[in-house]
């Protein structure tokens, strides 16, 4: 079975992702190692989280960045989510939404696998759009969940749907499932 690392101190994230990993025989284990937070584009910050992890652990790491752009806030939290998270929570982003319109928004989530001592690093992006909603969904999930619904029929908030679901669709499935074939075709290889 072929085994990553996930840098992560998130335990919700962690469960999604092994979730994702499983169908493709890849098991995933969390490890902590100081998290980076470098000032930039989700991409960047999540190049170089995984590469100053790979060399701290001196092991091949996994690092997923991910970031809420909302359209009418000019793409803001973006990479700036999880502080702005911890600033606003969802009920402070509801509120600076009050009474706009146009409530259209982007989840993006960057995923690097990065080896130091193989030298190599590699992206894989995911992103699914939809709306902020007027309302607090079901308080499940982690972060933005019970605010944001994807574009579709159901109008359910991640936060209403369970663990599969979220990841059949969500930008973290995405981005994810590409890094599973990446690692399987590495394998593949030799
Ligand atoms: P991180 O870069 O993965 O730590 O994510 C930054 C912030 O974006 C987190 O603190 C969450 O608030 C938010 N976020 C990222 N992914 C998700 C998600 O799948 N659902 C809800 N919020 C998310």
């Amino acid at each position: 079975m072929i085994s990553i690392t996930l840098v992560t101190g998130n335990k919700r994230k962690l469960a999604e992702v092994a979730a994702i990993m499983e169908p493709y025989g890849i098991k995933v284990t969390m490890a902590k190692a100081v998290k980076f937070e470098a000032q930039g584009e989700i991409d960047f910050v999540s190049s170089l989280a995984a590469q100053l992890a790979s060399m701290e652990l001196l092991a091949p790491v996994v690092v997923d960045d991910s970031g809420l752009y909302v359209d009418s806030l000019n793409g803001f939290p973006g990479p700036y989510s999880s502080y702005a998270f911890d600033k606003l929570g969802n009920k402070g982003l509801l509120k600076l939404m009050d009474g706009v319109p146009d409530r259209k928004a982007v989840f993006r989530c960057v995923v690097t696998y990065a080896d130091v001592i193989t030298d190599e690093i590699k992206s894989f992006e995911g992103q699914i759009t939809g709306y902020i909603r007027s309302d607090i969904g079901k308080e499940d999930g982690f972060g933005f969940d019970p605010i944001f619904s994807p574009f579709g029929p159901g109008g359910k908030a991640f936060s209403e749907m369970d663990v599969a679901q979220k990841n059949e669709i969500s930008h973290r499935g995405i981005a994810f499932r590409k890094l599973a074939v990446f690692l399987l075709n590495k394998i593949a290889q030799g």
